[in-house]
């Protein structure tokens, strides 16, 4: 079975994977009916595979790096060749509107477009001698079999942006994908498998039993590396789960991400970076700008331009022509954004527009904007996930640079300002992995994503990515 260019394959592969006794229940968020059923991998199931992949793990690595690049190539080309397909699937079981979905399938190949040909570049390094007689030099050495657990919000890209970088060092990696959204993922192993990456290197476990698989992947000895997004919390305790058998981890976990825009900013890039920042997905990414920071001088042009253009924002199923803003991923979630902005607005934040539940449906949230939010507000200290900008006024750049900083995150901060002076001076003053200057799209797999403080451990996509899947070895050779 392949994909192949119309909606009538998604079908067939939606029948091809469904297992009608299997545990895995997958709902369309717009209207939380059944997707598919399809099977629950049981720790047993997975402590076996891992086993295989551990066996597999030598082959692999001693490929050539051209050979896995060639493969990776493959891949890639599957994945685009497939794009509308792919994206179809993700909004079927993400919500995400389609045109975005048809994004994302993009941003998922560059990352493995991009690690096949980092492949290549693993270089060690020779290291002068202090002393004649003896040859210095490193190794960079794949760490071994590698496990990921991804999340929901980005079902294909955030895949392969760990699979493309550990397959590229000589990795074998095994996925558990969210339980919301295995489809891609199983779309993509299948696409794997046509490029010749077989199972014992490239495994796909959905699961009911996300914490016993969990426990699995850290406790394992045969897993040698655990790269995780999610939630800061989850991710502390599978930091402490880890620490057992002192595994290399990647962590990319929440954020609080400030949008800072002064007085001299430069008005229509402002808004167009804040809308493509705070309501991508729905508001539902790590990245997505939590908390708008806005100076006195220019905030009522800004909420006024804001208002205006939040608006006219297209509200509806992922698979409508024209929509921008789909649904939440769950009840749940929408529940949470609903709370958070009720309390903020019971604690005196004003609704510009939006404010509730969209006609749409059940997890359909308004695009909000909300001004009049304090620091000492939940709002203004919880990751809203959801299509809520958030607004508090302020009047220096050093109280903006203070209330920046002042949270546990530390993934992405923005700024818009015309002085190049400032530029300069809120690049080195903000402490966060990543920082929009004057923009509000920063991801790109070339550049290194990840953050600092309790937003994360390790870097993904760029030069870097690679390195996390890559161990040191030095070698003294004596009698050269
Ligand atoms: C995320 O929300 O975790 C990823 C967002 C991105 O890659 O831009």
């Amino acid at each position: 079975m392949a994909f192949g260019s119309d909606l009538v394959e998604v079908d067939d592969f939606l029948r091809e994977i469904s297992d009608p006794d299997g545990a895995l229940e997958v709902l369309n968020p717009a209207d939380a009916t059944l997707v598919a059923r399809v099977r629950s991998f049981s720790a047993d199931d997975v402590a076996r595979h891992i086993a295989t992949m551990n066996d597999a793990w030598p082959s692999w690595r001693s490929e050539s790096a051209k050979a896995r690049s060639i493969r990776l190539k493959a891949w890639n080309d599957l994945i685009l060749a497939n794009s509308e397909n792919l994206a179809r699937l993700v909004t079927l079981e993400c919500g995400k509107p389609l045109a975005e979905a048809r994004g994302e399938v993009a941003y998922a190949a560059a990352f493995i477009e991009w690690f096949a040909e980092e492949a290549k570049r693993a270089y060690g390094e020779v290291i002068p001698a202090p002393v004649s007689g003896k040859n210095l030099f490193t190794l960079r050495q794949p760490v071994g079999v590698a496990a990921a657990i991804t999340p929901w919000n980005f079902p294909l890209a955030m895949i392969t942006r760990k699979v493309g970088p550990a397959l590229a060092a000589g990795c074998p990696m095994i996925v558990k994908p969210a339980e919301a959204t295995p489809l891609s993922a199983l779309a993509l192993e299948h696409l794997a498998r046509e490029a010749g990456i077989s199972e014992r290197v490239f495994k796909v476990v959905p699961t009911v039993a996300p914490v016993d698989i969990g426990d699995v992947f850290c406790r394992s000895t045969e897993i040698r590396k655990l790269s995780f997004t999610g939630s800061t919390p989850v991710g502390k305790i599978l930091l402490e789960k880890c620490a057992s058998t002192v595994k290399r981890v990647s962590m990319e976990l929440g954020g609080n991400a400030p949008f800072i825009v002064f007085d001299d900013a430069d008005i229509g890039p402002a808004i167009e970076g804040a809308i493509a920042s705070k309501f991508r997905n729905a508001g539902q990414t790590c990245v997505c700008a939590n908390r708008f920071l806005v100076q006195d001088g220019i905030h009522d042009q800004f909420v006024s331009a804001l208002v205006d253009r939040v608006r006219q924002l297209k509200v509806g199923r992922g698979e409508e022509e024209g929509v921008q803003i789909g649904p939440i991923i769950n009840e749940a979630g929408a529940q949470k954004v609903e709370n958070l902005v009720v309390d903020a607005v019971n604690n005196g934040a004003h609704v510009e527009c939006g404010g509730g539940r969209h006609s749409a449906g059940m997890s359909f949230f308004e695009p909000t904007v909300l001004t009049g939010v304090t620091p000492d507000m939940t709002i203004f200290n919880s990751e809203i996930f959801g299509p809520v900008a958030s607004i508090t006024k302020f009047a220096t750049e050093a109280e903006a640079i203070r209330m920046a900083n002042a949270t546990p995150y530390g993934l992405a901060a923005y700024f818009f300002t015309e002085d190049r002076k400032r530029i300069s001076r809120l690049n080195h003053a903000l402490e966060y992995g990543m920082v929009g200057a004057n923009d509000g799209m920063i991801s790109t797999e070339v550049a290194p994503f990840g953050g600092v403080k309790e937003s994360g451990l390790g870097r993904e996509g760029g030069r870097q990515g690679l390195e996390e899947y890559l161990e040191t070895k030095y070698v003294s050779a004596s009698g050269y």
